[in-house]
């Protein structure tokens, strides 16, 4: 039998197949973030494709001020719920599992979009190219207002749980708030939530605890993790694997590994699974499954990642964004 074929569980959760699509966002929710008929019809479409056993909907913001984009779709609050639930049921409707991506941007969040002042873990400019929010200096955050988000993610997970969704994943990648603690670029804190690693990642720790208390101990918890800056003074492949540790102890049940202020692509790299160095040295340190993402065109890609040990799961992003029946002709 093809890997990608293999069943694999994540927690208690089954799923059928070892390919997945990543949180790809789309943006066409109504300005208040709620969902529309085109974003089920879009998701709906996606879980059809037969390769497709689990689908991470697009990053949904768990505060007003972490929102990223207009039209991003919204988890801040209990109105959301009943246009997640009929998201929820598209997907299911056609097979897949879903779990929910829930975001705070931190910095990325341009003023013009969340109408608040943007906040960070440090009053610096996000390293990102192109550049992301709308390059003001965030305001630091306090230890009170820390709190605050820790709260806001718990109760976004309780609102994906309530939704009906299979499991949810807190982003910290591609530059978002987590991922500016975590990164030694963006975090220049001297407090307990800054300096050494163990310090970046205490916000973490809060996270996936204050998430795990409201969605119980049975429920799927991923973390998407951009482990890695690729850049001069940024985290590194080894800091990633600490992380990953530490998430697992934690009781996080799956990793999705994926860039950090290098966002989802890196540079001078196309080939599949350009992630593959960090997400190789994950999956050697962990027993719970790994999920690596990048470069994946063809079930092929995806069937020699999972043979090289890269990863227990792959994701494909871009080719199912173009087309919905990608490797099903
Ligand atoms: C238009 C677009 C939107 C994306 N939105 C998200 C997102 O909401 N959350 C996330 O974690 N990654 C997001 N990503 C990154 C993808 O999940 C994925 O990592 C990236 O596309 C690389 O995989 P691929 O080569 O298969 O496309 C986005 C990527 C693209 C192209």
């Amino acid at each position: 039998m093809h890997k990608i074929k293999q069943s694999i569980k994540i927690g208690n959760l089954k799923l059928d197949g070892r390919i997945l699509l990543p949180s790809v966002a789309t943006y066409q929710c109504d300005e208040a973030g709620l969902v529309t008929g085109k974003v089920c019809e879009y998701y709906g479409e996606r879980a059809k494709n037969s390769h497709i056993s689990l689908i991470i909907t697009e990053h949904s913001f768990i505060a007003q001020q972490g929102k990223a984009k207009k039209n991003q779709m919204s988890i801040a609050d209990d109105t959301c719920i009943v246009g997640l639930r009929r998201l929820v049921n598209a997907i299911h409707g056609s097979g897949a599992k879903v779990f929910a991506q829930i975001n705070h941007a931190g910095s990325a969040a341009p003023q013009e979009v969340s109408l608040m002042k943007p906040v960070a873990p440090s009053p610096v400019i996000l390293p990102v190219e192109p550049p992301l929010g709308d390059g003001c200096i965030p305001n630091e955050l306090s230890a009170n207002e820390i709190q605050q988000i820790v709260t806001a993610f718990a109760n976004a997970a309780r609102r994906a749980k309530d939704a009906g969704y299979d499991g949810v994943e807190i982003h910290s990648a591609h530059s978002y708030l987590l991922n500016q603690f975590y990164s030694p670029l963006t975090n220049h804190r001297t407090d307990e939530y800054g300096g050494s690693l163990q310090n970046r990642l205490r916000i973490h720790t809060e996270v996936i605890n204050a998430v795990r208390k409201e969605v119980g101990h049975d429920y799927p918890i991923s973390v998407r993790l951009g482990g890695c800056d690729y850049m001069e003074g940024g985290s590194t492949i080894e800091d990633s694997v600490i992380a990953a540790k530490l998430f697992e102890q934690e009781s996080v049940n799956v990793l999705n590994i994926s860039g950090g202020m290098c966002r989802y692509t890196r540079k001078g790299h196309n080939e599949p699974g350009y992630f593959k160095d960090m997400s190789s040295a994950i999956k050697k340190a962990v027993h719970i499954p790994v999920i690596v993402t990048g470069g994946v065109k063809t079930l092929i890609d995806a069937e020699n990642l999972l043979n090289e040990q890269a990863a227990d799961l792959i994701g494909v992003g871009r080719s199912l964004l173009k087309d919905p029946k990608w490797e099903e002709k």
